[in-house]
């Protein structure tokens, strides 16, 4: 009896599926798909829907565990099938794609058909299958032909700086498959702490791995001490070869490639004081470049790369290549002979020579090398791929020379920037990059359209100086890797930001739905309210002139003689090209009105970010004069400039009632000199 009831009940469940329900079919995909025409109706998802697929062994195991939102639900089924199905195909070919990991998919009510041409490319498919579901499992009727614009879609997690276990990293990888991001570039050495078991070299993690403070910011500004492991609040950790395996397994069931970053010639402090014979003076905590003359340093560098190329099935090995200094090498015997026997003209040679050495190595074992853009300098390695950090140029520099690019530049790509008003955000390293400003950038812009094919794709990077926590790990991440992931996978054509924003807080809700602490970008605050409409005053009729000793610079013109009189205010950043920058002698204008007006107001703003040396000024002083020869003073504005953190603005102004055609603004360093900006000189 209870048998009968309960086939019964189950006869009204199926015929409650084959009933399908009516949604509404807006689409909140993310990335937005190639193509996607939807009808009404839906396939509604229910116990006993059956799931075929046509590949066998991990490749079929990888896309079932895709479906694990829907454990319970689906029964999978050896025999290809009729109705209340997912069928999911790979097939020789597939009509409009041409990628492996493309896609297509038709939905009607009675069936969902998926073909592709690699596992991956049902694997894709299932993400898009379980992000058009709502809450009742209903999918709307439609079909999609989607594949990705880029190959290469990477997140860049620096686990030295802090470091964060295997645990945490497979939530991310969670993340990132959700949305179609394959690349996991993990920057496992650096000054902060080297993270990943090597076994002929065990001090790197009983000793290298370690420190003391935890927090980055205290240890670097402190002492920069390394500590043994295990001893009293040493802070630190490492990946065993054992967790590597496990990270690179799970990463690869997700489609994702986990691409290892090991540091070389410079940010090698940490391994310089566990083995200070690979340094050119041999002295611990001295150094964060190797010795290029000593034979030792490549016999380290190929006994750590051999294991690493163990560890990583991945393509390619990353080697680091930022940043050398440099300095040591001048002076070294070795590094001198180096540069003699082998007709080195230059250090920036002798590190080319080195990454060449080492691509030699790499390419030796089947693997390829990418390098951050540096390693053009001295001449780039033959089959190396540049990784285009420092901003475009290097990456457009390698296209042209016919080697691959993977973009990342530092506008753009750099998660551990202010993605919101910086006076309402967590102490941040770079400047403001809201969501809207990651989502503006295009790869292959500006590249000649015969070489654009070789820009490989778009990495985020998350450095992790100021991010000590997970939970503040997740909150630079998300939404904006959100962003690099529509770039990376979607058309051009069928990307717009005001949707692109809709779908993003929709799949921030799921985000936070499943435990990760992404930014709120419902609730932005925005960019600063003086640039978001032009200001009319006085002198932007007027002309200006610049004193000879206190030109601006050429980085930071704004657009040139007229920026600080265009009505253009700048925003949270004074790399937006609206505040104009001066680094040698402070601020000396002189406006022009045409002809004497009567005044009542001058000020300007200036800002003050002391990380990369921006100050606030210590004297402001503002004049008039009829003749433009003979000037009155009529405001000094002091202020002491202290040092303090994150970014603060700061208005010098005088307000009154006078006469006159000749506005000279003056602003003056304080003791610590650096840069000072302003973006508008405002007379009313
Ligand atoms: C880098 O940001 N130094 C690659």
């Amino acid at each position: 009896m209870k048998n009968l009831l309960s086939g019964l009940l189950s006869l009204l469940l199926i015929c409650a599926c084959a009933h399908n329900a009516k949604v509404e079919t807006p689409h909140s995909l993310l990335p937005v798909p190639q193509d996607i025409q939807t009808s009404d109706g839906a396939f509604t998802l229910c116990k006993g829907t059956k799931l075929y697929i046509n590949v066998a062994g991990e490749e079929k195991n990888a896309i079932t565990n895709a479906f694990a939102a829907w454990n319970g639900l689906l029964e999978p089924t050896a025999e290809e099938c009729g109705t209340d199905c997912i069928a999911m195909e790979v097939c020789g070919s597939v009509e409009n794609i041409s990628s492996p990991e493309g896609y297509s998919i038709d939905v009607t009510e009675e069936k969902i058909s998926v073909r592709a041409t690699s596992a991956a490319g049902l694997f894709y498919a299932a993400q898009t299958l379980l992000q058009l579901a709502d809450e009742k499992n209903n999918i709307p009727v439609c079909t999609i032909t989607d594949e990705p614009q880029f190959a290469y879609r990477g997140l860049m997690l620096d686990v030295s700086r802090h470091f964060f276990g295997k645990e945490f990293v497979k939530k991310q990888i969670d993340a990132m498959a959700h949305f179609k991001m394959n690349r996991l570039h993990l920057h496992l050495t650096d000054a902060a702490g080297w993270r990943i078991e090597i076994k002929k070299y065990p001090r790197l993690t009983e000793f290298a791995a370690w420190r003391s403070p935890a927090i980055w910011k205290d240890w670097w500004f402190g002492d920069r001490k390394y500590v043994e492991e295990g001893s009293e609040g040493a802070y630190g950790g490492y990946y065993t070869q054992e967790d590597i395996k496990e990270l690179v397994a799970y990463a690869a069931e997700r489609y994702i490639t986990i691409i290892p970053e090991i540091e070389m010639p410079a940010h090698s402090e940490e391994t310089l004081t566990a083995y200070p014979e690979l340094s050119c003076t041999h002295e611990p905590y001295k150094q964060a470049d190797f010795c290029v003359g000593n034979e030792k340093t490549f016999e380290f560098l190929e006994n750590v790369l051999t294991e690493v190329i163990e560890l990583f099935p991945s393509e390619y090995i990353h080697i680091g290549g930022d940043e050398a200094g440099k300095a040591s090498w001048p002076h070294c015997p070795l590094c001198q002979k180096r540069m003699k026997d082998e007709g080195l003209q230059n250090v920036d040679e002798l590190q080319s020579y080195l990454i060449q050495r080492v691509e030699k190595f790499v390419n030796s074992k089947g693997r390829q090398i990418i390098g951050w853009d540096e390693i053009l300098d001295g001449g780039l390695a033959p089959n190396a791929t540049v990784m285009s950090w420092r901003g475009t140029e290097g990456g457009i520099a390698a296209v042209e020379s016919g080697h691959k690019a993977i973009m990342t530049p530092g506008g753009y790509c750099y998660l551990d920037s202010y993605q919101d008003a910086p006076h309402t955000q967590p102490m941040a390293f770079g400047p403001y990059m809201p969501l809207e400003k990651v989502y503006s950038y295009n790869p292959r812009a500006e590249i000649d359209s015969a070489k654009a094919e070789l820009i490989y794709g778009i990495q985020g990077n998350l450095w992790v100086e100021y991010i000590p926590t997970e939970e503040l790990v997740e909150y630079m991440i998300y939404p904006r890797i959100l962003a690099i992931a529509e770039i990376g996978w979607s058309n051009p054509a069928n990307r717009d930001y005001a949707a692109f924003k809709e779908r993003a807080i929709k799949a921030t809700d799921y985000l936070r739905s499943k435990g990760y602490n992404a930014f709120d970008i419902a609730n932005e605050f925005g960019q600063r309210k003086e640039a978001q409409t032009p200001v009319e005053h006085l002198a932007t009729a007027g002309s200006i002139t610049y004193a000879e000793e206190a030109p601006y610079s050429d980085n930071y013109n704004a657009g040139g003689n007229n920026a600080l009189i265009d009505g253009i205010c700048g925003g949270w950043t004074y790399t937006d090209k609206k505040w104009q920058g001066f680094i040698k002698n402070g601020v000396d204008v002189t406006i022009d009105l045409g002809e004497e007006k009567g005044i009542n107001s001058v000020s300007a703003d200036f800002m003050q970010m002391c990380i990369p040396d921006v100050w606030l000024p210590a004297k402001v002083t503002i004049s008039l004069s009829d003749d433009g020869n003979t000037f009155r003073d009529i405001a000094q504005i002091e202020h002491t400039v202290v040092r303090d953190e994150g970014l603060s603005f700061k208005n010098y102004g005088w307000n009154g009632n006078e006469k006159g055609r000749y506005v000279r603004f003056r602003a003056e360093c304080g003791p610590q000199r650096g840069w000072l900006f302003t973006d508008e000189i405002i007379v009313k």
